[in-house]
């Protein structure tokens, strides 16, 4: 029978079993709820006493106690005080309960031992038949060590004259000779004739149960089975076997967090330990969010099992700091960053999954307060940067020239700016504001874009990421704040057949490019020479160049009245910027300062104009850092760039007018 939440349940099953080995003449059996003996004994008495019970003939049991007098019945009245007395497969049986009143208890070298002497006799005319029944079992409890060890211990021999020829042991039905059990942990000794029985608390075969009352409990249930192999002097063998359940009691299980956590590596790690076999984790609460078995890993949160050798298993919960559950707060104060992790972890014992909690909490300083790096690569299309850590957005601050970013500057100046759980990514389109342009070529250029982190707090500058990338482009105008317009233009239909773009100048004849092709022809000029004209509208001053084919240059067959393509550039400042302008170039008066640079043509322009970002002047100290560099910042620059379509005059103007519109 069993218990089930302190209800009785019973349950009937029948079995067979037939033993592995021969019978020993006698056989004692210390069992968890009775002890019997079962002897082989003389044909005639197996005879007599079977008749016994049918012919209810005279029969008679007398009980001796040590010490007193002895208690004679006939078998009925034996039988209703619990005594069984029995034959089977030529033997005779008897079974007694323990603790009846024809019992005794004894203390055998302070081990506790039951006995109980029976004598049956019965005289039949002139036989007196007669024979002695002797039961004595070990009743020790068995005491748990805090070392892990279960103990029991019992007589050497069960009765005196006999002789302890071999001892077997195992727990749960299992026996193993004591060699075996011994290389199993087990230690089996004989000191004063008590044999003494130490059983490791991991042995196989042993149970053991958590409980939690308040805390977490185990206990051990060990379901020993120890045989004694015994002789007395006339070589006959009893057998002795022992079935006993030795429990410890509750043994306090605490399940323990160990802080694993480096700091440098901005994680925590938990590790959750010594947690019983029979116990499961089932949920974990981080800061308050709840996150249930079985648990699945971020890139900021895992959890992993490992089980360990002594059957216990544990859990490593590995959380960044830049997870969101994290709690982080700012010391501006002290200039550290403090997270804080509070952990309630769910456990269920099996198989009742009767919840409980243990609950830890966990705290980093972080004072490492490097402003956080950017990677930075060239696509084709621009420039693309990427935080890699979003953890300090408190303390810094990206900046680009001198606005902050944003999503309203991104959107502005037409950044992509993309936030993937941790990283950051932000691309600046070619032509951007916030780029610079670096020797330019017929080939190509390079593009440069910088970015910033800054303390917020200060706005100090911390960092800076440069990232220069090469381009091609068909045709490009560039207009530079230290007044510098450059030029690649496609020439092709400008150029009449049998002339070289390099054969083309700007209005002033001395202006030629500085690099021409079969197609194409570079200029880089001073915005204000070259016979630009200058003109000051909408709140710009615009420069106009144009870019001419000599005709004088043709062999004289040629005919240059045919309809040729006029190239026209241009640069437009804003009047708010020209002062800076024109003290940087020491423009003398209003009048002459005013001018045009523009880009048109019958070769149209898809003008788009792109704005800011400072252009450091190569007379700039830029060696000692990043706050020279804001200082020495300039004026937008307004680059330009063209396409190479042909566009009607209509489509000329509204392109204009876009220039004009992107300027504002
Ligand atoms: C053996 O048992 C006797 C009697 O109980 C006791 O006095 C003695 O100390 C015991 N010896 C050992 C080694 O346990
Ligand atoms: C989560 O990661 C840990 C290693 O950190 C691993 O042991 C575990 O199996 C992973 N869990 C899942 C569900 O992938
Ligand atoms: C842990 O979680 C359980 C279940 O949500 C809750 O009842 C308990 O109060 C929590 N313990 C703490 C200390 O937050
Ligand atoms: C956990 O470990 C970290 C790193 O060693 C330490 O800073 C922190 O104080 C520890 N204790 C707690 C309760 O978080
Ligand atoms: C590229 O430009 C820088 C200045 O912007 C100049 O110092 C350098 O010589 C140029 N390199 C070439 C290859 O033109
Ligand atoms: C363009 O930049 C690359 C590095 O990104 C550099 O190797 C190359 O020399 C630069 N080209 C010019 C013309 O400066
Ligand atoms: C030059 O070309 C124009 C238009 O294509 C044509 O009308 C004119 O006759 C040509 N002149 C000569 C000399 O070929």
């Amino acid at each position: 029978h069993g218990r089930k939440r302190g209800q009785e349940v019973t349950y009937t099953f029948t079995k067979t079993c037939s033993p592995a080995l021969p019978w020993s003449p006698r056989e004692v059996t210390c069992e968890e709820n009775y002890m019997e003996v079962r002897m082989l004994t003389v044909a005639l008495f197996i005879q007599s006493l079977s008749l016994a019970y049918r012919s209810a003939s005279v029969w008679t049991v007398r009980f001796q106690k040590a010490g007193q007098q002895a208690t004679t019945m006939n078998l009925q009245e034996a039988r209703t005080q619990g005594y069984v007395f029995n034959v089977a497969h030529g033997r005779i049986v008897f079974r007694t309960p323990y603790g009846q009143p024809d019992s005794d208890s004894i203390m055998v070298n302070d081990v506790p031992v039951e006995v109980i002497q029976a004598t049956l006799f019965s005289r039949q005319s002139w036989v007196v038949l007669m024979v002695d029944l002797v039961i004595a079992c070990s009743m020790y409890q068995g005491s748990y060590e805090d070392g892990g060890y279960m103990t029991w211990e019992t007589p050497e021999t069960p009765f005196p004259g006999l002789n302890a020829k071999q001892i077997s042991v195992g727990l749960s039905g299992e026996l193993m000779e004591q060699p075996v059990a011994e290389s199993r942990g087990y230690i089996i000794e004989k000191r004063n004739n008590t044999v003494r029985i130490v059983i490791p608390y991991s042995a196989e075969g042993r149970h053991r149960t958590s409980v939690m009352i308040g805390d977490l409990f185990e206990f051990f249930i060990f379901h020993l089975y120890m045989e004694q192999i015994s002789v007395d002097k006339d070589k006959v063998e009893t057998r002795l076997r022992h079935h006993r359940a030795l429990t410890t009691g509750l043994l306090r299980h605490p399940v323990i967090t160990d802080n694993r956590t480096v700091v440098e590596d901005r994680i925590f790690t938990i590790y959750l330990g010594d947690i019983p076999e029979d116990v499961n984790l089932v949920g974990l609460e981080l800061n308050g969010q709840l996150f249930t078995a079985p648990f699945t890993n971020t890139s900021t949160c895992e959890v992993g099992e490992e089980v360990h050798p002594d059957t216990t298993h544990g859990f490593t919960l590995k959380v960044s700091f830049d997870d969101p559950c994290v709690i982080q707060q700012f010391s501006t104060e002290d200039a550290v960053v403090q997270y804080q992790l509070d952990v309630n972890y769910t456990l269920t014992i099996v198989p009742d999954d009767e919840p409980f909690y243990h609950v830890a909490s966990f705290v980093a300083v972080w004072t490492d307060l490097t402003p956080p790096a950017f990677d930075a690569f060239c696509s084709e299309t621009g420039i693309v940067f990427r935080l890699d850590r979003r953890s300090l957005d408190h303390k810094w601050e990206v900046v680009i020239g001198s606005d902050p970013l944003t999503s309203d500057l991104a959107n502005q100046y037409g950044y992509i700016m993309s936030n993937d759980g941790n990283d950051l990514l932000l691309e600046a389109p070619l032509f951007t504001q916030g780029y610079e342009y670096k020797n330019i070529t017929l080939e190509g250029f390079n593009g440069t874009f910088e970015i910033y982190v800054r303390d917020r707090e200060t706005s100090n500058i911390q960092s800076s990421t440069v990232k220069t990338c090469p381009f091609t482009a068909e045709e490009l105008i560039v207009c530079s704040t230290d007044g510098m317009m450059t030029v690649v233009a496609d020439l092709s239909l400008a150029v009449p057949s049998g002339g070289v773009p390099a054969s083309t100048n700007l209005l002033d004849k001395n202006c030629g490019p500085r690099e021409a092709d079969d197609t194409r022809a570079l200029f880089s000029f001073p915005v204000n020479t070259c016979g630009s004209v200058v003109k000051l509208s909408h709140g710009h001053v615009t420069y106009e160049n144009r870019i001419l084919f000599d005709p004088e240059l043709l062999p004289v067959t040629t005919n240059t009245s045919t309809d040729i393509d006029r190239v026209t550039v241009q640069c437009a400042y804003p009047i708010a910027d020209l002062h800076r302008l024109f003290s940087m170039f020491r423009f003398e008066a209003d009048t002459t300062v005013v001018g045009q640079i523009s880009h048109s043509a019958k070769l149209k322009a898809a003008i788009e104009p792109t704005t800011a970002l400072h252009t450091p002047l190569p007379a700039t100290p830029q060696t000692t850092g990043l706050i020279a560099v804001r200082a020495a910042r300039h004026p937008p620059v307004r680059y330009v760039k063209v396409l190479s379509s042909l566009h009607n005059t209509a489509k000329k103007s509204q392109y204009f007018n876009r220039q004009i519109k992107g300027f504002d």
